[in-house]
């Protein structure tokens, strides 16, 4: 199986790509690192908690990022994921703790212990990546790959019109984990939005998926609000359950290889800026950093059918 430490701020569609990979016998959830973003950090890491517990695992969960490296953090949209992240509703309470490292700490030590061996999903803001990096610059040689839903190639942001929501949440953060010298793939908003979880499909999956299925369904039911207002959409784009489909079936997308910058400041702040392999550009300044992998295209209907099966 893949070993995966799963960095998250859970949020609705978090909870989901959560509960994926816990159904998945083919990953070992090695740990759930958390950090703030679509909820407080507390708040996060207490939904990673609870989401583990409802599923009868015991999943250590790392705390990690209370706030961006460097930007003064925005307000959190609550009507997107609810003030408590999973649609406003009556949460039964939590029993566990989190393990004494923080996120960052987890990830050095984890890939210290199995070097090699271990992917970093991560579905937030990158803070908690970042700052492993900064505590070991060898980290970029332990890990076997960095999956990371967030930025937009052509698509446009859906925060602002150039940028994705966790880039845009810590865009010196993302700079750092984008342009570092580890293989990593970029699964953004290209992909993520050619997925749709209908709403008689997550009935479908509430039902198999017993308490933890009646937390995933009423916060769905919220989040779903937001998709018919904001975007037309009657149903809600599983964002981060498309980097866990990546892992498992990447034959489903169609991704290129070139070089990641990010913007930091100013009107285009979080906006994922690629430049192809090979194109020569009379200016190559944003031609440096790692050579990564985004995703362009994908089938949808064939992921959102592989994570039901799961499911
Ligand atoms: C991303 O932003 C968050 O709100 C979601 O959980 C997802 O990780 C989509 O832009
Ligand atoms: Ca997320």
């Amino acid at each position: 199986s893949i070993p995966v430490i799963f960095d998250t701020d859970p949020g609705v569609d978090d909870a989901q790509a959560i509960a994926l990979i816990m159904a998945d016998p083919e990953i070992e959830v090695v740990g759930f690192t958390t950090t703030f973003g679509n909820v407080d950090i507390a708040t996060a890491t207490r939904n990673a908690l609870l989401l583990s517990e409802l599923a009868g695992q015991s999943i250590p969960v790392a705390q990690g990022a209370a706030a961006p490296l460097v930007k003064t953090p925005h307000p959190v949209p609550d009507w997107i994921h609810g003030a408590d992240g999973l649609g406003n509703q009556q949460l039964p309470p939590v029993n566990g703790k989190p393990v004494e490292l923080s996120a960052a700490e987890f990830i050095v030590a984890e890939t210290r212990r199995r070097p090699g061996e271990i992917t970093l999903v991560a579905v937030g803001p990158l803070g908690n990546l970042a700052t492993a990096l900064q505590l070991d610059p060898s980290l970029v040689d332990r890990v076997k790959r960095v999956v990371v839903m967030g930025g937009s190639i052509h698509k446009g942001g859906n925060v602002t019109p150039a940028a994705e929501a966790n880039i845009f949440s810590d865009p010196h953060a993302a700079a750092r984990v984008l342009t570092a010298k580890w293989p990593l793939t970029l699964v953004g908003l290209d992909v993520t939005h050619k997925t749709v979880i209908e709403p008689a499909r997550m009935a479908r999956i509430a039902r198999a998926q017993g308490a933890l299925g009646e937390v995933l369904e009423k916060s769905y039911a919220f989040y779903a609000e937001f998709y018919r207002g904001a975007l037309g959409i009657d149903g809600c784009c599983p964002h981060d359950s498309v980097a866990v489909a990546w892992l498992r079936h990447p034959e489903l997308f169609t991704s290129q290889r070139g070089y990641l910058s990010v913007v930091t400041e100013g009107p285009a702040e979080g906006l994922t800026l690629f430049a192809p392999e090979g194109r020569k550009y009379p200016d190559q300044r944003w031609q440096q950093g790692g050579l990564v992998d985004v995703c362009l295209d994908l089938d949808g209907v064939a992921a959102v059918d592989w994570m039901e099966s799961v499911l």
